[in-house]
């Protein structure tokens, strides 16, 4: 199975996947790493491990959209405006910008993607949201969704760009992280796997977070091995998409 990730950080969890690679316990191959941004240190992870790399710079392309540069000529905004539950009551005008600005960046990394023809691709730490512009683009001709992301709290709470802040300043006693695929809704997506641990009196921010990611590291590659052994199945549970995990063999 051929799988791409992508990440806009260090890339802690890109390493855990190639290190779970190299071990031989998940059965992949990690055929490119792109970021959002060429400072992603998860890119000379990549480069070291021998990994092609490339960049989608999100930055550049919303400031291409602002100079006049249009959405591409595929890109309809009321067929994305009508399937995207990321700006639910927005402003007409602010969500045709939302939309536009990341379809110019998105049609740029469908691109990119289109040479490694991968089963899966993986979210490490990407810090974008996408639209349905790119998700129906990627995943196009496959029933199962092919993009998976991982999630610094215990989905549904503290959905964001914040996961271990926000579950950290709510006062939780327990934190913890989520595997989930990803749908048109901002980290809504159903979900594969979730883990947790405690948050005890004396705990710090840091320490959250240091307990969060080790906990990451371990649940992610074990998510991508049960996708790669066609063990994973989306059906519907009283109106919502859930993961049916199915048995070994
Ligand atoms: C991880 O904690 C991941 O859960 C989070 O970013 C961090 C990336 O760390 N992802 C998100 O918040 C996605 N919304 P890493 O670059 O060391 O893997």
């Amino acid at each position: 199975m051929k799988i791409g990730v992508l990440v806009s950080g260090g890339g802690s969890n890109l390493q855990a996947i190639m290190d779970a690679v190299s071990v031989g316990v998940l059965d992949v191959e990690i055929v490119c790493v792109g970021a959002d941004n060429s400072g992603a240190g998860g890119l000379n992870r990549a480069e070291k491990a021998g990994i092609p790399t490339f960049v989608t710079d999100y930055s550049a392309h919303f400031a291409r959209w602002k100079e006049g540069v249009p959405a591409p000529d595929d890109f309809s905004l009321e067929a994305v405006a009508d399937r995207q539950s990321l700006m639910k009551g927005a402003a007409p005008a602010a969500l045709k910008g939302f939309l536009e600005k990341r379809a110019i960046a998105e049609a740029d990394l469908l691109a990119q993607l289109a040479p490694y023809k991968l089963d899966l691709l993986v979210l490490a730490g990407f810090m974008r949201v996408f639209t349905p512009y790119f998700i129906d683009g990627f995943t196009t001709g496959s029933d199962l969704p092919r993009i998976m992301n991982i999630h610094p709290a215990l989905l549904p709470a503290f959905p964001g760009t914040d996961g271990y802040g926000d579950t950290f300043r709510y006062g939780c006693k327990v934190g913890g992280c989520t595997v989930h695929f990803v749908d048109y809704g901002e980290d809504s997506g159903p979900i594969i796997g979730q883990s947790s641990f405690p948050i005890l009196p004396g705990d710090d921010l840091d320490a959250v977070k240091e307990k969060g990611l080790a906990e990451e590291w371990r649940l992610f590659p074990e998510c991508i091995r049960l996708y790669a052994e066609g063990r994973l199945k989306v059906v519907e549970h009283q109106g919502t998409r859930v993961v049916e995990i199915l048995p070994a063999g």
